[in-house]
């Protein structure tokens, strides 16, 4: 067996062969009509990547309102689920686990995606950032409040959405509830103004997530069911922190003890908050104790840092993100100290196989040396 941490198994409702996680990376190659992944694109990028312990897909929204990017797939209908069939296939044959991370943007969105209606939000503010749409990047404009109506229609397409992940042949789901999308606006102050049962105590805000979660439960065993949190985000995304904020994600936190979910997962910050007077710097490390189920770590780690954030018994699985984007073959680069490739940002949301599937493994770099 390894001495490196992240190349253990873990068993604990994942049952994993390593502790090395594809973080959910928005790629935005599904690219037809159907918004779907397909054979020749998303198939052979996962399944170039099954080494890992598991894959989380990037973004993937559950009904046609959820979007808010160019080109990403769904999973609300027939044809995403047949495109995703393929993609799991690929990667169970290569020995590969994989969730769909479930996304809902919110107010991320503009109203090309809407024909010409609002975005839904908790509250009609504006988060002042911008979309990516079909025709480039737009600001983005005050959304719609939801109603009950659309809260309860929401909670269903969550459902509808994780029944589809089980058709397509998925191991579970990921609700994101991270990065300033849907769930994250209505935890925030600041982006929840909400006088009804959704909106004001901390309680309150917390309760649609929770919601979905319920409902999600109902149609995959809570142990396939993960969950994505960015405590600290702030200034990024739209979204600013307040005194409430780490309250609300402790609240969160305490509360999925209830649960006997698959894990959670969480990000460090994403830019620096050692200014901020209402952030937490250390996310693993301040969460670790109010958590009793299996915690996953995120952002900015690498096979160093990877290995002694789970040592130091603070996190249990690390996520790997722009690292898996350019080395496929990121466990057996890890398992032989071989050297890691970079990235090249300009790719990360183009169209096609380049920067996508073109990245080679490190035996496949080597020969062609
Ligand atoms: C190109 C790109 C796309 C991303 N798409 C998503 C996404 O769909 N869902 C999500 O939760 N996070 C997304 N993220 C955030 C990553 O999952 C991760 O949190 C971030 O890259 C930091 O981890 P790293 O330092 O290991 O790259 C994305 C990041 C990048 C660079």
């Amino acid at each position: 067996m390894s001495t490196q941490a992240l190349l253990t198994p873990y068993h604990k409702n994942l049952n994993v062969k390593n502790r090395v996680v594809m973080a959910p990376l928005t790629r935005s190659r599904a690219a037809n009509t159907d918004n779907k992944p397909t054979a020749d694109l998303h198939a052979v990028y996962y399944g170039q990547r099954a080494s890992a312990g598991l894959i989380i897909t990037e973004g993937s929204q559950v009904s046609k309102c959820a979007v808010g990017y160019v080109n990403t797939p769904g999973i609300h209908s027939k044809a995403q689920v047949e495109g995703w069939k393929i993609v799991t296939k690929e990667v169970h044959d290569k020995g590969g686990k994989i969730f769909i991370q479930l996304w809902h943007v919110g107010r991320m969105s503009h109203p090309d995606f809407h024909n010409g209606d609002l975005p839904l939000a908790p509250s009609a503010i504006n988060p002042n950032e911008q979309s990516y749409t079909p025709e480039g990047f737009k600001d983005t404009v005050a959304p719609k409040a939801m109603t009950k109506e659309d809260i309860q229609t929401t909670i269903l397409d969550f459902q509808n959405a994780a029944k589809n992940a089980v058709e397509a042949g998925f191991d579970g789901v990921e609700i994101h509830s991270s990065n300033g999308y849907l769930f994250h606006q209505f935890f925030n102050g600041t982006s929840n103004h909400r006088t009804d049962e959704y909106g004001g105590s901390l309680e309150n805000r917390v309760r649609f997530f929770f919601e979905v979660l319920d409902a999600v439960k109902e149609v995959i065993p809570q142990q396939q069911i993960g969950a994505r949190f960015n405590p600290s985000l702030n200034g990024v995304f739209g979204m600013t922190m307040d005194e409430e904020t780490i309250p609300t994600f402790e609240y969160i936190i305490k509360k999925l003890n209830d649960y006997d979910l698959a894990y959670i997962h969480l990000s460090e910050p994403f830019t620096d908050v050692s200014k901020i007077p209402f952030a937490v710097e250390n996310i693993a490390e301040h969460f670790r104790p109010l958590y009793n189920g299996t915690l996953m770590i995120n952002a900015g780690f690498n096979q160093e840092s990877g290995n002694k954030v789970i040592a130091s018994g603070n996190a249990d699985l690390v996520a790997f993100g722009k690292l898996f984007i350019s080395n496929p073959d990121l466990v057996e680069r890890f398992e032989n100290g071989y050297e890691l490739a970079k990235w090249n940002e300009d790719t990360f949301y183009t169209p096609g196989k380049e920067g996508y599937i073109d990245y080679p493994t490190f035996k496949e770099q080597e020969q062609h040396a």
